[in-house]
């Protein structure tokens, strides 16, 4: 047992994971700055009160999962267990109201979450986040929508299903929730302990129980599409109509809640197959309060939050395969001091030139240099010895095929740049 070891419920991204890495990386920033986002980052940490305030302070996020800390000036300062509060505190404070409406902004970095880890659920993950700020009309709510399944598809994957569902506003979610209240405590005895907690804390959150017991009192409760006020029912429905119009399939989810509070009408997730139990390989919504719970100007906003490990999980298990990054393509073998001091210059050269290189370090064999150009995967090696350099003239052997040429050290840079870059 190593003595240091990683933190619980976090990732060490080896080298050979990083081309999955790369690739949805650069997917996802391509797709969003496509669609006119354009990138902010954020601190990775905020004043705690920013996330109470506005993620709330009865979500499982603020009470149990966030690491919080005093700094040395005695404030409290939290990582940010994710992006949309720190977007709306950055558009407030940097007056971005003033600017072309909507605000459309992406971010990608890690997010920290104390959860009890298990497969696709770390208490380290990245997030691709995208936000539409300042914009009230279905069409941004959509345009998320679409984008964040665009990337999914885009990547390759199968079998995905789209949850959808509105969770209404503070005009009408409150009489839902005295609905639903008065619906569970005919039922309190059916129940498990956690969601009678959660009736007292976050009435809403009953719907997302997963306990077997709590099922059929779920199935038969209120539905808060039924309580909607005419705006959020108006919203939800052009929202609906322009999916069907694209004939982009979803699933209308009752049940689906979100664990955050600021969320006002549209909700959604997308699940996939391929994470274990954790099936949300992204989440997002509508938060038309949050800026003014912040303190800002009412400004309305939508977005999605995707995270990247999950996806990548999600990639293996459906075999879907990535490009892969960029290696060097020539190595360079020595023998004797000479041919080395040649071999440093030519490595030089050759990288000023584009070219890839792998330079062989220290005095060994021929035959030890060849084996390890074979497992460095290059396409040339190319050898000089002593006689070689007498003769002014380098052997290249061509790593596939096995053939060798000989090549004048004056045209040697030419001749691989040109095989190396067709
Ligand atoms: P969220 O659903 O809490 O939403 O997280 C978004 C996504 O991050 C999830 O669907 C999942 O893919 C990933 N994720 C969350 N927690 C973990 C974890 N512990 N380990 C691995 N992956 C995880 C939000 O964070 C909202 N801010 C999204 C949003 C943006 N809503 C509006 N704008």
């Amino acid at each position: 047992m190593p003595r240091f070891q990683r933190p619980t419920g976090t990732l060490d991204v080896l080298p050979e994971e990083q081309p999955y890495w790369a690739h949805v990386r650069a997917h996802t920033v391509r797709l969003a700055e496509r669609a006119g986002f354009a990138r902010i980052d954020l601190p990775i940490f905020e004043s705690t009160s920013l996330f109470a305030r506005g993620i709330g302070t009865g979500t499982d996020i603020v009470e149990k999962e966030m690491y919080t800390f005093l700094d040395k000036g005695g404030n409290s300062l939290t990582l940010r267990p994710e992006f949309t509060a720190g977007v709306v505190r950055a558009y407030i404070e940097n007056g971005m109201r003033v600017r072309p409406q909507p605000v459309k902004l992406y971010s990608i970095g890690p997010v920290f979450r104390y959860e009890r880890p298990q497969a696709g659920r770390y208490r380290q993950h990245t997030q691709f986040n995208m936000e539409i700020l300042g914009d009230q009309d279905p069409s941004a709510d959509l345009e998320v929508m679409l984008l964040i399944s665009d990337v999914y598809a885009g990547l390759g994957f199968k079998r995905l299903s789209f949850q959808l569902n509105s969770t209404g506003c503070p005009r009408c979610r409150p009489g839902y929730v005295e609905v639903l209240k008065a619906y569970y405590q005919q039922h309190v005895d059916e129940v498990c302990d956690d969601c009678r907690r959660r009736l007292k804390q976050n009435p809403l959150r009953v719907l997302d129980c997963k306990a077997d017991q709590c099922q059929p009192v779920i199935a038969a409760a209120p539905r808060i599409g039924d309580y909607l006020c005419d705006e959020c029912a108006d919203h939800f429905a052009t929202l609906r109509e322009y999916l069907d119009l694209l004939q982009r399939p979803y699933t209308l989810n009752h049940r689906l809640v979100r664990g955050l509070d600021y969320y006002t009408k549209t909700v959604f997730e997308v699940w996939a197959e391929g994470v274990g139990a954790q099936a949300a390989v992204c989440g997002g919504g509508r938060y038309d309060g949050l800026a003014e719970a912040l303190g800002g100007p009412p400004t309305p906003g939508v977005g999605v939050a995707a995270g990247l490990e999950r996806i990548i999980l999600v990639m293996k298990a459906q075999g879907i395969e990535v490009p892969p990054l960029p290696a060097p393509s020539v190595y360079l073998a020595h023998l004797g001091p000479e041919a080395r001091r040649e071999t440093v210059r030519l490595a030089d050269a050759l990288r000023r030139a584009g070219v890839g290189v792998w330079l062989s370090f220290g005095e060994r064999g021929l035959r030890s240099q060849l084996r390890e150009a074979g497992k460095r995967g290059v396409h040339y090696a190319v050898i000089l010895g002593e006689e070689e350099l007498s003769r002014g003239v380098a052997t290249v052997r061509d790593m596939e095929g096995g053939e060798q040429v000989e090549i004048g050290l004056a045209e040697l840079v030419t001749w691989l740049q040109e095989r190396t870059h067709p």
